[in-house]
C-alpha cells in the first residue's frame, strides 16, 4: 500500500524533526496566460518539495498544466507569480542571462523529441553543455567525460553518430548523458518515454531506475503509467493544482545526500 508522503509541502508547515534543505521547493506557483483577452490559468497555485535524491512523477489528464510546470521548474519560463527555489537559487526572478546559466549548470533537461543537434555526432552533443557552460574543464577531461556518460547510458559504441543514425531509444539515451554533463542538482523530464516503443520505453525507465538509485534527484512528467510506477513518489495534477502526492516506495538508503551527489556517474 502507499503511504502519504511525509513532506507534503502544505502551507508552510515546519517538520517536527530539521531536514536538508530541499533541491526544489516551489511556493504558490501559479502561471497565467492571455489567449483571445481570456485568462487561461495553467498552473495555479503549485507548492511542492523535493529533496536530494527523490523520484517524482508528476501525472495527470492532458492539458492540466504538467508541462507548464516543469518549463517554470526548468527556468524555460517563469511564473505569474509564486516562489521557485532549486539548489539555493531563485528561478522565478531570474533575468534570461541568468536563467540561461542555470539551465546549464543547475537542471539537465530531457524532451520528449529528444532535440539533438542533428549535425553534431552523438559525443559532441554531450560535450556541447560543458562547452556552452564555460565549464573549467580541459578538452581532455571533457572528452573524458563524454566517454563516461555514453558508457553509463550504454552508447560508448556510438559517440560518432549522428542522431539520425540512431534509434529513438538512443537519441533519448544521447540526451540524458547530455543532460548530465555538468552535473545538474535536478533531472527534469517531459513525457522522455513519449516517442518510445512499448520494450524501448521499459529500457529507458531502467535507465532512470538507475540514474536516481546512483543519486540522481529526478521531476519526470509522464502519461507513462509503468513510468509511474517506477518513481518513488507520484504527484497527481489536475486543473492546474496538485490533487495528491504519494510515496510510493522510500529513497534508497544511499541517496538522499547534498546536491553535489547528485551527478550520477561520478565525475
Ligand atoms: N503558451 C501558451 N499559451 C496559452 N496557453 C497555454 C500555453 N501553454 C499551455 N497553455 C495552456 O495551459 C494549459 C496547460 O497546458 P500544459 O502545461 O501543456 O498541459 P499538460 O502538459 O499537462 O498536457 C492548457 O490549457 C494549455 O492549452
Ligand atoms: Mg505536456
Amino acid at each position: 500500500m502507499s503511504v502519504r508522503s511525509s513532506h507534503d509541502s502544505v502551507a508552510g508547515q515546519a517538520p517536527a524533526i530539521p531536514v536538508a534543505a530541499p533541491v526544489l521547493r516551489a511556493q504558490d506557483v501559479r502561471r497565467e496566460y492571455t489567449v483571445g483577452g481570456e485568462p487561461v490559468r495553467a498552473v495555479r497555485g503549485v507548492s511542492l518539495d523535493v529533496r536530494a535524491g527523490e523520484w517524482v512523477a508528476i501525472v495527470g489528464p492532458s492539458g492540466c498544466g504538467k508541462s507548464t510546470l516543469l518549463n517554470l521548474l526548468g527556468a524555460i519560463d517563469r511564473p505569474t507569480s509564486g516562489s521557485i527555489t532549486i539548489a539555493g537559487r531563485d528561478v522565478a526572478r531570474m533575468d534570461d542571462a541568468e536563467a540561461t546559466r542555470y539551465r546549464l549548470t543547475g537542471i539537465g533537461f530531457v524532451f520528449q523529441r529528444f532535440y539533438l543537434m542533428p549535425t553534431l555526432p552523438a559525443a559532441e552533443n554531450v560535450e556541447l553543455p560543458m562547452v556552452e557552460a564555460k565549464h573549467p574543464r580541459t578538452r581532455v577531461e571533457r572528452v573524458a567525460r563524454v566517454l563516461e556518460l555514453l558508457r553509463y547510458v550504454g552508447l560508448e559504441a556510438r559517440g560518432d553518430h549522428r542522431p539520425f543514425q540512431l534509434s529513438g531509444g538512443e537519441q533519448q539515451r544521447v540526451a540524458i548523458a547530455r543532460a548530465l554533463a555538468n552535473e545538474p542538482a535536478l533531472l527534469l523530464a517531459d513525457e522522455p518515454t513519449g516517442e518510445l516503443d512499448a520494450r524501448t520505453g521499459t529500457e529507458m525507465i531502467a535507465l532512470f531506475d538507475r540514474l536516481n538509485r546512483d543519486g540522481t534527484t529526478i521531476v519526470v512528467v509522464t502519461h507513462d503509467e509503468e513510468m509511474a510506477r517506477a518513481a518513488r513518489r507520484v504527484v497527481h495534477m489536475r486543473d492546474g493544482a496538485i490533487v495528491d502526492d504519494v510515496v510510493v516506495r522510500p529513497m534508497t538508503g544511499a541517496t538522499g545526500g547534498a546536491a553535489s551527489d547528485a551527478s550520477g556517474p561520478a565525475s
